[in-house]
């Protein structure tokens, strides 16, 4: 099943409770919520306070998506704001496994996201733990750019380890995700499909994540 997970850095901030449930409205299947230090990556943008202040506006998934230095310091914070999904980067920390443990520990799922350039054999290391593995199609940072195709590899490599795994491990594909590049990343084995711009650019929601589902599906 092909699930569209909108990013609300694409949102208007200046009206987060409104966007937030209007995309819900809009049949988004998860929120996508990304999380930026100003260090692993070259922007900031919001932490736990912001997610705790909308986690009163929806019911809808909340997928949250560190792209901080040693996350597990702030795993406390993030879980106690409403996290349903956390992901964190394996370029992030040594701390892998004890923070895929930590967060599983606390109710939450657990995944793993790599950058486009990360050899993808890494997630060997940790496919008896992770509840979901989160492909990165653009370098971490910035909404808005364009998909890295090479990228794909990755998720096929992933979707392949999945399978071998034998385990129900979520796939997911954030970056650059368009209704014109949807059917190849759906078609590298990615069923949660992020998308920050076309979604919340877009005039009508609803009509952005249905035409990005059946492009998908397509
Ligand atoms: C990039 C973020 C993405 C981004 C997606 O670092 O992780 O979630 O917001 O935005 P688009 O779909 O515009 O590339
Ligand atoms: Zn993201």
């Amino acid at each position: 099943m092909i699930q569209i997970a909108p990013s609300l850095l694409s949102a208007d901030f200046a009206r987060l409770d409104t966007e937030v449930k209007a995309i819900t409205a809009a049949g988004a299947d998860i929120l996508h919520l990304d999380v930026m230090d100003g260090s692993f990556v070259p922007n900031i943008t919001f932490g736990a306070p912001i997610i705790q202040a909308i986690r009163a506006s929806s019911n809808i998934v909340f997928d949250v998506h560190l792209m901080i230095d040693e996350p597990i310091r702030y795993l406390d914070d993030f879980i106690k704001a409403g996290a349903d999904i956390i992901s964190f980067h394996v370029e992030a920390t040594e701390r892998v496994r004890e923070t895929l443990t930590y967060i599983k520990q606390h109710g939450v799922k657990a995944a793993l996201a790599i950058k486009p350039h990360t050899d993808p054999k890494i997630l060997n290391d940790y496919i008896d733990l992770v509840d979901m593995i989160l492909i990165m199609t653009v370098e971490p940072g910035f909404g808005g750019q364009a998909l890295i195709p090479e990228a794909l590899e990755n998720a096929r490599y992933a979707a392949a380890l999945i399978k071998q795994s034998g385990r129900n491990i979520l796939l997911e594909a954030d970056g650059g995700i368009k209704a014109s590049n949807a059917a190849s990343v759906a078609a590298s084995g990615v069923e949660i499909l992020v998308a920050g711009s076309a979604v919340f650019c877009a005039d009508d929601y609803r009509t952005a994540i249905d035409t990005l589902k059946n492009a998908a599906l397509s």
